[in-house]
């Protein structure tokens, strides 16, 4: 297994571009299977679960022709033509929980979708009930046995239905099934997140009829078939949050080139508070300034409020603000065990249920840790940035996931960090 090696203390300086948002070409490469013609997505980023969702969609005879090139360059070529097994196997759904994405899509092309139940996953159960309920109120009907669950509908049927709570992939699941369903489909209480527009625009270079996303109240229209269409995926809105906090936490100064401000409000103005200054500028986002920063309480929200996926990396950054900050995670039921790694390093942390109170500035010197999920990895990798002496982050898979090759972007801008393999 892979590691990250970081001597911290160095303050990063530069320029790095932002690559596009993994959450959204997920979703967008699950799209390719409503339609039998060429979906050809751009600006792809170039992280593991692509990889994943790739192999996945090959497992089901999708034709893909390999990301190739670099930045917006980059790119895939998607062609389902006839889908051969409708199933996500064990083995992909077990790395990569996405692949639940496949669900919505399957079932409304082809009448018939099996996917293996994601288990708990190290930030808490997620269950994928909601996405279930959906579809049956589309006309699927469900049933699970063995580990799996199986959808079967003919045709599936447009319907009013309400989330019991926001889910960012039920929302995309059901508006890919919906958009080849008999019929209007209304989902209130859908999900906000940037990654959801973008989807609906793909969907509707498709052909789909999609009023509405980006608001809390969905509108699709099914149409009887799609046809192929080329799109380029939105920046990555949670790689850019981690790269401010890596300009804060080193009193860097950084601009993110293609980062897109609009999608950054609640970061931004978090950091703000803490008297972080993040400037737009014609290039993109500048982070800079020396601290010391202000401790600043945060609770994570469904979009546009703080994001969850940023929760960890900010505190890291409050273990070195001045103050007492109170961290609320409201999504996920555990997603604190990036807190207890902290500690090893120094830090000041005190979990209470689903609050962490973080005490700073306190000097982190460098430990061994180990990462437990994708945001942690790179919250331990923070840390390691601002610690005093050599930190090393074991697990490294967890951040290959989703962050596109961050070792070398991190060095280009001054940092010591080196992926020891393993
Ligand atoms: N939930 C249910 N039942 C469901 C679905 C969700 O109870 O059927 C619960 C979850 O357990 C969780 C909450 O609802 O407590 C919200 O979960 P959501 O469904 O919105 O999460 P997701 O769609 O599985 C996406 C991102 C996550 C991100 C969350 C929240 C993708 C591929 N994943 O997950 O990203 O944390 O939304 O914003 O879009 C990451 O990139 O590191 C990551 C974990």
């Amino acid at each position: 297994m892979d590691k990250f090696r970081i001597e911290g203390g160095r303050r990063l300086e530069g320029t790095l571009r932002i690559c596009g948002a993994k959450n959204a070409a997920l979703p967008e490469m699950a799209a390719c299977l409503l339609t039998g013609e060429t979906v050809e997505l751009r600006n792809l980023p170039r992280v593991r679960d692509i990889e994943t969702m790739a192999r996945l969609l090959e497992h089901m005879n999708v034709e893909v022709a390999r990301p190739e090139g670099e930045g917006e360059s980059a790119r895939v070529r998607l062609r389902a033509g006839t889908i051969s097994h409708a199933e996500a196997p064990y083995d992909l759904v077990k790395t990569m929980r996405a692949s639940v994405l496949a669900l919505g899509p399957l079932v409304a092309r082809t009448g018939y979708a099996r996917v293996s139940m994601p288990g708990g996953c190290a930030i808490g159960a997620r269950p994928i009930d909601l996405h279930l309920k959906a579809l049956e109120r589309l006309g699927a009907e469900i049933a699970t046995e063995h580990g799996y669950v199986e959808a079967r509908a003919k045709r599936l049927r447009g319907a009013r239905m309400v989330f019991d709570r926001i889910t960012v992939t039920g929302t995309e699941n059901v508006m890919m099934a919906a958009a080849l369903a008999d019929g209007e489909t209304v989902l209130e209480n859908a999900a906000r997140e940037p990654e959801i527009p973008d989807l609906a625009r793909l969907l509707v270079a498709m052909g789909a009829r999609i009023e509405g996303a980006g608001t809390s109240s969905i509108r699709i229209t099914g149409v009887p078939s799609l046809r192929g269409a080329a799109h380029s995926v939105i920046p990555d809105r949670i790689a850019a949050g981690t790269y401010l906090v890596a300009g804060a936490i080193t009193g860097g100064n950084l601009l993110l080139e293609a980062a897109d401000p609009n999608h950054l409000d609640a970061v931004i103005q978090k950091l703000a508070e803490c008297g972080v200054e993040v400037r737009r500028e014609p290039g993109g986002l500048r982070v800079g300034g020396a601290g010391p920063w202000k401790a600043a309480d945060a609770a994570t929200e469904e979009y546009p409020g703080f994001p969850t996926d940023m929760q960890a990396q900010y505190m890291a950054l409050m273990t070195q603000a001045q103050g007492t900050s109170i961290l609320t995670e409201t999504i996920f039921e555990n997603r604190f065990l990036h807190a207890s790694e902290m500690m090893r390093m120094g830090a000041d942390i005190t979990i209470r249920g689903n609050q962490a109170v973080v005490r700073g500035p306190t000097p982190l010197t460098g430990a061994g840790v180990i990462a437990s999920d994708l945001r942690a990895s790179a919250s331990l990798v923070l840390a390691g940035l601002a610690a005093q002496g050599t930190t090393v982050v074991d697990r490294a898979y967890h951040i290959d996931r989703g962050y596109e090759k961050i070792e070398e972007k991190l060095r280009a801008l001054g940092a010591r960090i080196e992926r020891i393999s393993g």
